[in-house]
């Protein structure tokens, strides 16, 4: 476990250069995105950016254009159109019984769990409260903390299989502890948190007093098969501590519709609510309604959706591991997160990362971005696949180049 130091510090714009705010400094543009700008110029295959190159289903398409030609063109609700609100609540307590949402009461719609998730730490967290995340982590948490002041407390997953020391974890957690950001399937790793990781976080929380903000835009997408993915919200203890973060981005391969949520009790949605309105009053309205059909795909589409990402994914790990990346398979979401020891003793993620790009045409992440400390990531690279088989085919012919690039 390890403290993050970089949320604290105030630094100082350097003489002659226009003023930005200490917290704008205080953190960098997002490697991944940089990464996608790099694989556009090179022309190279993108495994960097979590974005699918498929179509999303034809029936948000029809409702998200039905909308538009009826005229819901204006504002929606600001914590969102009603319709949906209620779609997400029946779909909760279909795929999880007994979990039961008032949709009136509980839920935020926002712009992307992205939004979701500032918004929550805005609303729920004052400056200098402590929040535990796990290490390493999705980048966006990093600037989060930042700009809602949290001290960040970083809790190691170990490789290879990405473990919880229990010892750590309890150690992390103090009278400060206000809450605990949770990412099931976990990106980067592909982690998928088991329920007696699951309860030993409800014990911790329940005895500070700690909340539980968790980001679920993954939970289909599992190879653990039926109740995989357990949501922290279930779990004994948690119920009334938790903010369930999810979003259309992934699950229906439409991430530039920019549609999520946030479940959690009333008391926490109003404050969610009051913070997301003014951030930015709320989500483009017709992408609601795409949104209200998405919530009413059979059951048989997250079974299909778990199946087609299997095969990606047993398809990009065959490649990597006739490149000679070593690697555990992922349990969850679309991310293969290689140690690149064989090829890279050195462990310079960033220069390999790059010569992949601009040599071998293929874009990955480096491993550095994902850790508090980048040395820690220095012998990893993530690869994504929520591709077509062709585009991984294609991916995994170039990258036969990398044998040559590195001997
Ligand atoms: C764990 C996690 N949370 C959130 C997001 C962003 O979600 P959205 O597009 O809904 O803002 C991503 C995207 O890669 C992610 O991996």
């Amino acid at each position: 476990m390890a403290e993050q130091t970089t949320a604290s510090a105030s630094p100082r714009a350097p003489a002659n250069q226009p003023r930005i705010s200490a917290k704008a400094m205080t953190f960098t543009e997002s490697v991944i995105r940089e990464m996608t700008r790099l694989a556009l110029v090179h022309g190279a295959v993108n495994l960097a950016q979590g974005f699918p190159d498929f179509s999303c289903p034809q029936e948000l398409k029809d409702a998200a254009k039905a909308a538009i030609d009826a005229d819901v063109n204006q504002y929606a609700i600001t914590w969102g159109a009603a319709e949906f609100r209620a779609e997400i609540a029946a779909k909760v307590a279909r795929t999880y019984p007994g979990w039961t949402v008032d949709p009136e009461r509980e839920i935020c719609v926002t712009c992307g769990s992205t939004e979701a998730m500032i918004a929550t730490m805005l609303a729920l967290v004052d400056p200098g409260d402590e929040v535990i995340m796990f290490d390493p982590y999705y980048e966006n948490y990093g600037p989060d903390t930042i700009l809602s002041g949290a001290v960040p407390k970083l809790v190691r997953l170990h490789a290879p299989d990405w473990s919880i020391d229990p010892a750590e974890l309890r150690a992390a957690f103090s009278d400060r502890t206000r809450a605990i950001i949770l990412n099931t399937p976990h990106n980067p790793t592909g982690k998928v948190l088991r329920r007696e990781e699951l309860e030993l976080v409800a014990e911790l929380c329940q005895r500070h007093d700690t909340l539980v903000f968790t980001d679920e835009i993954y939970e289909h997408i599992q190879y653990l098969g039926p109740g995989g993915h357990i949501p922290p919200a279930t779990i004994p203890g948690l119920e009334d501590r938790t903010v369930t973060i999810n979003a259309l981005s992934k699950t229906y391969a439409v991430t530039g519709w920019r549609v999520g949520w946030t479940i959690a009790p009333p008391a926490y949605t109003s404050a969610i609510r009051k913070v997301h309105d003014f951030l930015t009053v709320g989500a483009a309205a017709p992408l609601q309604a795409g949104g209200v059909a998405a919530m009413r795909l059979p059951a048989e589409y997250y079974t299909g959706l778990a199946e087609q990402y299997r095969a990606r994914r047993d398809l990009l790990c065959a490649s990597l591991t006739a490149t000679g990346f070593t690697f555990r398979p992922p349990d969850g979401a679309y991310y293969v997160m290689c140690d690149t020891r064989a090829i890279d003793p050195a462990g310079d993620d960033v220069a390999l990362t790059r010569r992949m790009i601009t040599e071998v045409g293929v874009a990955a992440v480096p491993g550095s971005s994902f850790f508090a400390n980048p040395a820690d990531g220095r012998h990893i690279i993530r690869f994504g696949y929520p591709k077509r088989h062709e585009t991984l085919r294609a991916a995994a012919d170039r990258l036969t180049g990398l044998a040559q690039l590195i001997g």
